[in-house]
């Protein structure tokens, strides 16, 4: 018989039961309400503290913008870009340079397959013919890299098109580092002068 009473909670454990319900409550209360103030943030951590954001308006600066030019005069370390055939495909005259801007080595031209496979077969094709899989999908088809005209092309002009984008074909240069792009053209030349696959 007692046992069978055990199964009643004794005194304490009802009222643990109500304190429970009771917080649940009250935190339930807060919920979906908005407020100004920032939530309870028990261990800050420094994860707030006063700063510039960029863009962000000045009351200090006198143009009221908190984003400050360099220097004038001033290049960033890395930054001073001294050869210009090697950043633009130009020399100094502004005139496309004829040939790669680094030396050809089997790295290089590794590097260059490598990164070519990547970037430029989706429209390109492997082989260069212009074939690639965007045509599959109504893009108009990029120029045969046998023809003449592209072989005509100068390397630094080639370079400029992987810089630039021409025409219908976006720039490539927020994605391939400037030594990248010289490697993909080397590749593009050996292509040209041992077609893959004949
Ligand atoms: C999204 C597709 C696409 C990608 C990726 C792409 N191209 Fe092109 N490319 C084109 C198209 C389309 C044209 C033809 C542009 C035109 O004449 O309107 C073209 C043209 C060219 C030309 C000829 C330029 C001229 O003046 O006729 C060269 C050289 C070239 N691409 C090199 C490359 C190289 C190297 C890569 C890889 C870094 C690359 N392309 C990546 C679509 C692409």
């Amino acid at each position: 018989m007692r046992k069978l009473l055990n199964i009643f909670p004794s005194k304490n454990s009802i009222y643990a039961l109500l304190a429970s319900f009771l917080f649940a409550l009250i935190f339930a209360g807060c919920r979906g309400g908005t407020s100004e103030k920032p939530p309870i943030h028990l261990n800050p951590n420094m994860d707030s503290q006063k700063k510039y954001k960029a863009q962000a308006h000045s009351n200090f600066f006198i143009n009221s913008s908190t984003m400050r030019m360099p220097v004038a005069g001033t290049v960033a370390r890395g930054d001073l870009r001294e050869n210009a055939a090697f950043y633009t495909g130009k020399n100094t005259a502004g005139n496309e340079i004829t040939s790669n801007a680094l030396d050809i080595t089997t790295a290089l031209l590794a590097r260059g397959e490598e990164r070519y496979e990547i970037y430029c077969t989706p429209c390109h094709n492997s082989n260069g013919d212009g074939k690639g899989l965007i045509i599959e999908k109504g893009m108009l088809p990029p120029p045969n890299f046998m023809d003449d005209k592209v072989k005509n092309f100068t390397d630094g002009y080639i370079f400029g098109v992987i810089s630039n984008g021409v025409r219908t074909m976006p720039s490539y240069r927020h994605q391939i580092s400037v030594r990248d792009r010289w490697a993909i053209v080397a590749h593009l030349r050996k292509m040209q002068s041992a077609p893959k696959g004949e």
